[in-house]
């Protein structure tokens, strides 16, 4: 067992094996896919898994190079098969708890349910690099696992997934939304708001003007 599940080969092929069974994601995937401009050129997906948001994004954004980023070799290794010799797909292992890389600025950074994973001041700190890293009118999408305002309706989502206390994910840092608008906006981004939500699933961003 590791601190993060995700580095557990076992864990993360449990994951992939039932990422299309969490209920509603693909309504939220959709609502993601329509802020993300067609003519971006260069888009960054943090904590791809097996690529899954790259895969959305592929044919919308039709003339965009793509780099995901993840620190689990499980999940590092689906993503370089799924896109295997593809010239506008580039895999590569980082750690979100680490400074992002030094690379070009994006024209859109994407998430999906990876950063609730970092502690509390790292999201912070996280998002204000990625706000660093995009270029004006930049577009920022996190689809998240934030935290049910009351243990009932914490209680309501695990029974959606067909989950329980006893075998939620340890790895979870669960933060409600509207602390993490705050900070989008106190960062400087423009249009902060959670775009589509439910339950513990939302969808929160911005624009860098
Ligand atoms: C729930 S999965 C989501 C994967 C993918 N984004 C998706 O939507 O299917 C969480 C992902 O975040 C990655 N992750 C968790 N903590 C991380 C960290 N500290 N640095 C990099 N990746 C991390 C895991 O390896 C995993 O791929």
């Amino acid at each position: 067992m590791t601190d993060n599940e995700y580095l557990d080969p076992a864990y993360a092929q449990a994951y992939l094996a039932k990422a299309d069974g969490i209920p509603h994601r693909v309504e939220g995937e959709n609502v993601l896919r329509s802020f993300i401009p067609p003519t971006a050129k260069r888009i960054l997906d943090l904590g791809t898994g097996d690529g899954r948001l790259l895969a959305l994004l592929y044919d919308h954004c039709p003339d965009a190079k793509f780099l995901g980023l993840d620190f689990s070799p499980t999940m590092i290794a689906a993503a370089t098969a799924r896109f295997a010799g593809d010239p506008r797909v580039t895999i590569a292992q980082h750690d979100l708890n680490d400074t992002l890389p030094a690379v070009a600025p994006f024209d859109v950074i994407v998430s999906s349910f990876a950063i609730h994973h970092c502690t509390n001041t790292r999201k912070r700190a996280l998002y204000a690099e990625i706000y660093g890293l995009l270029l004006p009118n930049g577009v920022f999408c996190n689809l998240e696992h934030v935290a049910s305002p009351t243990p009932a309706l914490h209680t309501r989502f695990l029974n959606e997934l067909g989950a329980t206390a006893d075998n939620e994910d340890p790895s979870n840092i669960l933060l409600d939304v509207a602390v993490q608008l705050d900070w989008l906006r106190d960062i400087g981004f423009d249009d902060v708001d959670c775009y589509w939500k439910w339950l513990e699933l939302a969808l929160i961003g911005g624009i860098r003007r």
